[in-house]
């Protein structure tokens, strides 16, 4: 006799299912991008990360107000009950939860947990040491910098907690003898005897939805907010036409914040040998525009080419392109790219860094030209 009587219930709503697999595609839009590609695509990872962010929001919404299944206070169990439920695993007596299980709930709030702090860690990154987002304005390089370190250990463990869930996965799976994938797919579980029910409470739709707009909307909000605010430890330069003038005749008027006061003064020094060429200028014209370079130069100034450029090679003390960071950062483009047109010459910054007179150098406005005829 074929088994017809095979009853399915409901198990995972459509938000818990849409929820799942909007997940996995962000957090894996966020973890390429994160640790595969290029820094300039910075923008899609902080993109995939903030719609991470506010789908969040909408899961804690639901995990108080959703169907029984979704409701962190129907999984949510203390030490006692995932004890009991591993003494019940080894001694294979462990009913089958129609929900998440005292061990998998666990692993829930791990990775949500994970997911959370690594969204803040990424935003205060984001701020500290690009100055940009809501937490720019209030967040230096140092605390960004730790945020960083947090943020990469946070990633790592991630993928290590996703490895865990899908080996949970599987080994439920096979002692249930049940496809969870498909149970996340399709929502429903077979019905048999001796399952684990949970009281079932009234799901409240639509006043989640109304919450949910309403705290996304709100954090979207404050987020433009934040992100408008003029950035932490970036003085804004007034633009000095003398140096314009005289400095970028050559070369870009290269962005003062790109090198401490030290060097720019021992730079407008010696200008009658300037890496091989005579660029001197009268005494008040020095004296004009060294006193302007003192005061914007990068000692004040807390963006990250502020910092890793203040770090000069002492063989080569006034190029840019001679500090150790430039050398490491722009070592996987051959030689022949900044030979030609239009680049020219490496220090021809703005050339790749659609942003480099403001001394921002923010990843996603690099971008190499093609090869031009001259
Ligand atoms: C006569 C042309 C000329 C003028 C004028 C000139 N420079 Fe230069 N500058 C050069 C050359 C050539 C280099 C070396 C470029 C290279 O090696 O990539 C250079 C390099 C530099 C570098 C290092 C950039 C790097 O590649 O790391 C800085 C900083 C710099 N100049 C600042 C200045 C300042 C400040 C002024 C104005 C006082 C100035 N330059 C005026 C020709 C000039
Ligand atoms: C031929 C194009 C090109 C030129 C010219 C160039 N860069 Fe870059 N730069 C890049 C690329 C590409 C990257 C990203 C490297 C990577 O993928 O990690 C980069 C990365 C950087 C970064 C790190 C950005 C970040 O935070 O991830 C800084 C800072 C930087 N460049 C500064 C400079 C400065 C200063 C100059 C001029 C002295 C310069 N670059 C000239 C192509 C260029």
């Amino acid at each position: 006799m074929t088994d017809t009587s095979t009853k399915y219930i409901k198990v995972w709503d459509r938000f818990v299912r849409i929820f799942h697999w909007t997940l996995v595609l962000l957090i894996s839009i966020a973890a390429i991008s994160g640790f595969l590609l290029r820094p300039t695509w910075i923008n899609l990872h902080v993109l995939a990360g903030s719609l991470v962010a506010l789908l969040l929001i909408a899961r804690i919404v639901w995990g108080v107000l959703g169907s029984e299944n979704a409701r962190f206070t129907s999984f949510v169990k203390g030490p006692t009950e995932v004890f009991k439920h591993i003494r019940e695993i080894r001694s294979k007596t462990a009913a089958r939860h129609l929900g998440h299980n005292p061990l998998g709930a666990l692993m829930i709030i791990a990775l949500l947990g994970t997911i959370f702090w690594l969204t803040l860690t990424g935003v205060s990154t984001l701020g500290g040491i690009f100055k940009t987002g809501p937490f720019g304005f209030a967040t230096s390089f140092q605390f960004g910098s730790l945020s960083f370190s947090i943020h990469s250990v946070l990633a790592y463990f991630l993928l290590f907690l996703i490895v865990m869930h899908l080996a949970g996965a599987a080994y439920e799976s096979w002692r249930t003898r049940e496809n969870l994938v498909k149970s996340i797919i399709n929502g429903k579980k077979e019905s048999r005897e001796g399952d684990h029910h949970a009281t079932e409470r009234r799901p409240r739709p639509i006043l989640s939805s109304f919450l949910i707009a309403g705290l996304v909307g709100a954090l979207i909000w404050a987020a433009i907010w934040l992100t408008a605010k003029p950035p932490f430890g970036v003085p804004v330069a007034t633009p000095n036409p003398v140096y314009q003038e005289e400095c970028s005749a050559c070369h870009i008027a290269y962005p003062p914040s790109l090198l401490p006061a030290h060097n720019w003064g021992n730079l407008m020094a010696g200008l009658s040998d300037h890496f091989g060429e005579d660029a001197s200028l009268s005494q008040a014209t020095v004296d004009e525009i060294t006193t302007w370079l003192f005061q914007n130069a990068s000692d004040s100034v807390d963006t990250k080419p502020a910092h890793v450029f203040s770090r000069v090679n002492p063989e080569s003390p006034f190029a840019i392109t001679q500090t150790p960071f430039w050398k490491n950062t722009h070592r996987a483009i051959p030689d022949a790219v900044f030979t030609r047109p239009p680049i020219y010459d490496n220090g021809n910054c703005v050339a790749c860094h659609s942003d480099a007179e403001s001394g921002a150098f923010y990843p996603a406005n690099i971008s190499i030209p093609k090869e031009t005829t001259q």
